[in-house]
């Protein structure tokens, strides 16, 4: 917001009303009343969508337990610089848990046209409707979109690798359970192996080194995780400009 001019309020759960029990919906009402834009971070998706509905400026959702957009808007952006502003005939495969990140990349990958293969273990795959709501924008666009439970199937010929923590905000009481489970979805020089020679990897970070990526990976020659994360700044803003009301009319 700076960089564009403007300026944030920061607000933690405890500066808001909403600790105390004031609804989604009227501080919603409220704070439309003072900003331009509500980005929101969220434990769950439904208060997301509740505050998107009673809000009546742009709500930015910065992440919650279902989806977050704007880190895929950063992701797309990293690859589309690193091949020369096109997605067709690349492929990306999804290593790891169906979380958040899972969903938005897959529904992301939908809307470019860029091919999506997740290698998930079957308790832990996107939910139906997301999957339902992948394919039909892949539809549009026609990319392909897969899951399997097979990293090795998902990383051979890939042209990116993406992975991220096996235990998201609000899996913590899981955590054994999930690092049992994930064992194997890890993305390591052996399972980079298995993709084309110059595929890049990515991660949204924070990283959980040697779980799901190792060390070598990660500052190696293929990782764009740290342009990755810079990308953030960049979409973010783009992000931000384009839902601003005052530049609605000159965005669109
Ligand atoms: N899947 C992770 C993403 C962190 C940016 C989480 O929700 O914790």
């Amino acid at each position: 917001m700076n960089d564009l001019g403007g300026h944030a309020l920061y607000l933690s759960p405890k500066d808001m009303q909403l600790g105390r029990g004031e609804t989604i919906a009227d501080t919603a009402r409220v704070l439309s009343r003072y900003v331009e834009a509500i980005v929101y971070r969220a434990n769950r998706s439904e208060d997301m969508a509740e505050l998107a509905r009673w809000a009546t400026v742009p709500v930015i959702n910065a992440l919650d337990n279902r989806e977050h957009p704007c880190q895929i808007v950063a992701d797309l952006l990293t690859l589309h610089e690193h091949w020369n502003g096109s997605f067709k005939g690349r492929r990306l495969a999804w290593i790891g848990d169906g979380n958040n990140v899972c969903n938005s990349l897959l529904l992301g990958c939908a809307m470019v046209g860029l091919e999506f293969v997740g290698a998930v273990p079957e308790a832990y795959r996107p939910p139906k409707e997301v999957v339902a709501r992948g394919e039909a924008l892949a539809r549009a666009t026609g990319a392909k979109l897969s899951i399997t439970s097979s990293p090795a199937e998902a990383a051979t010929g890939a042209d990116a690798l993406y992975t991220d923590v096996w235990i998201s905000m609000g899996d913590e009481a899981e955590a054994e359970s999930r690092t049992a489970a994930f064992q194997g979805f890890q993305i390591n020089k052996k399972l980079l192996k298995k993709a084309k020679p110059d595929a890049l990897v990515l991660h949204d970070l924070p990283a959980h080194r040697g779980l799901e990526i190792t060390d070598e990976v990660m500052d190696g020659p293929q990782s764009v995780v740290w342009e990755e994360a810079e990308n953030r700044l960049h979409a973010q803003k783009a992000i931000l400009e384009w839902a601003l009301p005052a530049n609605r009319g000159a965005a669109r």
